[in-house]
């Protein structure tokens, strides 16, 4: 990011001096969803990214203002925008990385399941046409629940020959943000140097953050790990509530899922040290998507990092057993969804 904001004098230096660290930006991203609450925040970062040379807004309405507008930061990527299904193919074709934050958000009162079938049904048709027209992308779900959604796009993948597990993404990195985010206020720690890995799904209980695990090593009573823990898993809730009807989380969350874009074109262009949480289909238990941190390489997932699981605590352990029912159960909606409707 610095490297885009950096002045003409300072770039011709670095590019003299410093050839071989410049990032080229060489890759297309494409956003499905990119006129919503969390799609025009996301598509700002991701302007701001020094790897990006094309970068693709998708949206049913109100794409072209948002394009036109971002169009204007005079950062590496060419925006284009792309409205309605007719449009899809071309915004597709291509792609290296394509982020899927189109859908409903939750309203007070409603948990992420009640969104499922307005959403597993736009999620089903946007992987579709990834599937058509960029079988080679790594595909980054956004859209909840993200316990059923992904599921249901590996589904949509297998029918069309084309599944990939190692390119399939749930992003839960709004989970881990938020953990780094309270850990660091509670504990007084500098917030930069702070990581929480979040392991599980992306829903209520199903959120389960190591604070074991925790980086720099801290230490936490069991009050405190009680408290945070509700905390990361509600957090959601908290935005919900303040927002008041008017939606959830946007900008944390594109700020969140901006990380996610920027680590997976790090990882396609060739960084060896890229890793995140993230919810894929997994065999590090016996469910068959969980949420874990992965190591990120030029073809997607290179390894599931299993020893954040190994040693946890007992409070960890047996959370990790109460929230498998209700992941197991998300699964199978997403899967029997996209087994009915093929
Ligand atoms: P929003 O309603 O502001 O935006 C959604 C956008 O999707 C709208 O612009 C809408 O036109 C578009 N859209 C609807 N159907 C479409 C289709 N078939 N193709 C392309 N675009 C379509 O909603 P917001 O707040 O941006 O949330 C989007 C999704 O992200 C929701 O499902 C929400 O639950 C989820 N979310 C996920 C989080 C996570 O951590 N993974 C956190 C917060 C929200």
């Amino acid at each position: 990011l610095r490297a885009s904001f950096a002045s003409k004098a300072q770039k011709e230096n670095s590019q003299k001096f410093n050839y071989q660290l410049q990032p080229q930006a060489s890759y297309k991203v494409a956003v499905l969803g990119a006129a919503g609450g969390i799609g025009q925040p996301l598509s700002l970062l991701i302007k701001m990214s020094p790897l990006v040379s094309d970068l693709h807004l998708y949206d049913i309405a109100n794409v072209k203002g948002v394009a036109a507008d971002i169009s204007h930061c005079n950062t590496p990527s060419q925006v284009k925008d792309f409205t309605g299904a007719s449009e899809l193919a071309n915004c597709l074709n291509g792609v290296n990385v394509v982020v899927i934050p189109a859908g409903v958000p939750r309203k007070p009162g409603m948990t992420r399941d009640d969104l499922f079938n307005i959403n597993a049904g736009i999620v089903r048709d946007l992987v579709s046409a990834v599937a058509d027209n960029c079988p080679g992308a790594f595909i980054l779900i956004i859209s909840n629940p993200v316990n059923s959604t992904v599921p249901i796009a590996a589904e949509v993948l297998k029918q069309k020959g084309v599944y990939d597990p190692k390119k399939l993404f749930g992003v839960t990195t709004l989970d881990v943000v938020r953990a780094n985010t309270f850990v660091a206020q509670r504990k007084n720690l500098k917030l930069i140097d702070v990581d929480v890995p979040v392991v599980g799904g992306h829903a209520g209980i199903t959120i389960l953050p190591l604070l074991s695990k925790t980086r720099p090593s801290a230490s936490f009573t069991d009050e405190e790990v009680e408290e945070l823990t509700v905390r990361i898993q509600n957090a959601g809730t908290e935005v919900v509530e303040a927002k008041a009807g008017a939606g959830s989380a946007t900008l944390s969350m594109a700020y969140a899922a901006a990380r996610f874009v920027e680590s997976s074109l790090r990882a396609l262009d060739g960084d060896g040290d890229v890793y995140e949480c993230s919810f894929v289909q997994s065999d590090l238990t016996d469910l068959p998507f969980f949420a874990s941190r992965v190591k990120l390489g030029k073809k997607g997932i290179e390894a599931l990092i299993p020893s954040d699981l190994q040693g946890l605590t007992d409070y960890e352990q047996k959370a990790l057993e109460a929230l498998k029912p209700e992941l197991k159960s998300s699964i199978e909606k997403g899967i029997a969804f996209a087994q009915k409707q093929a």
